[in-house]
Order: C-alpha cells, then structure tokens, then sequence
C-alpha cells in the first residue's frame, strides 16, 4: 500500500521552510499531496491557481509530490482523498499551541487522522509567508527565502500591485 500524506496549507508564497518540509518528506512517504486552502476570509496575494503554480515550479524536481486544493474542512478533504496522514511544519515552539489545538480538534472530528509536526531546520525556523511578502513590498531582497524558480513571479507581482496602487 503506498504511503500518502498530505501537506496543507496557505502557501501564500511557498517559502524555503514550506520546501525543507516538502523535501524531507517526500523522502519518508511514497506520495505527498501539498494542499492549498481556498480561504475567503484572507485576501491573498496570489490566487489559488498561482499558489498551487509557483508550487508545482518549486517541486519539479520531486516526482511524487502533487499539487491540489481544498475548500472547507481539512478533514473533510482527508476523508475525500482517503489519506489519514496529515504534515506540519513546526518553526519554533510558538506555534506549537496553534499546531496542537488544530491537531486535537481534527483527530476528535476525525479519529483516524494522524497528524505529524516535523520540525524544520534551524535556518528556516524564522521564515514565514508574511514576513517576506512584507520584504518583497519594501524592495528587500528575498532571494534567500524562497525557491529560486519563483523569485521573479513575486517581484512581478508586486510591480502588478504597485501598478494597480493597492
Ligand atoms: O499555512 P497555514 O495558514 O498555517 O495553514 C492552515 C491550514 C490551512 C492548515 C488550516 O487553517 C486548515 O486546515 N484550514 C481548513 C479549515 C479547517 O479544517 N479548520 C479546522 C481546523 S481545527
């Protein structure tokens, strides 16, 4: 039986931490499904579809990693993909809390989930989406953050913003 997990996520852009997770699993597990969450309630940066490119450009390497997103409930898509196997990042203890509350609630709704927190190395550990569109927006170099193939798609992205005043 192949062993499939799941990573999901917001991914808004993918990051070299997002990368360190995705690379190390696809060493452990036969198929990783890198989940992108389709979120009305944020307002992205990049749309669902350009999420799920910029990580297809990002993996091309990695022959069993697959691209998809989700609506709703995560474990609504688990049971849907009938995978049990969920991946998480863990950057540094403060988001332990969040990661842990979000793994108890899942496993209550849906007890066959198994949810594991892989911790990311030390040199990605203060890396997050946010700070480095935050980077990208002030004319920082974020070259070191984010996969090499995708660097030019965010610079684009934030000339199309600033074109557009928002
Ligand atoms: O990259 P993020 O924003 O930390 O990812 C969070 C994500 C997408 C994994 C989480 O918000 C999620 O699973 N959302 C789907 C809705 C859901 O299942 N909510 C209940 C969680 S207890």
């Amino acid at each position: 039986m192949e062993k499939i997990c799941i990573y999901p996520g917001s991914f808004d852009p993918i990051t070299n931490g997002h990368m360190d997770i995705i690379d190390r699993s696809s060493k452990i597990f036969d198929k990783i499904i890198v989940a992108v969450l389709m979120n009305a309630s944020k307002t992205p940066m990049f749309s669902v579809e350009e999420r799920m490119d910029l990580i297809r450009k990002s993996t091309e390497h990695l022959p069993n990693v697959e691209v998809d997103s989700f609506k709703g409930l995560l474990v609504h898509y688990l049971e849907e993909k009938n995978v049990n196997i969920v991946i998480r990042g863990l950057r540094a203890v403060s988001d332990f809390e969040h990661e842990f509350s979000m793994a108890a609630l899942n496993a209550h709704m849906y007890p066959k989930i198994e949810t594991i927190l892989m911790m990311t190395r030390t040199e990605n550990s203060f890396l997050s989406s946010s700070f480095i569109k935050d980077i990208a927006r002030n004319k920082g170099d974020i070259k070191d953050f984010v996969p090499s193939q995708i660097v030019s798609d965010i610079t684009k992205k934030i000339q199309e913003e600033r074109f557009s005043g928002k």
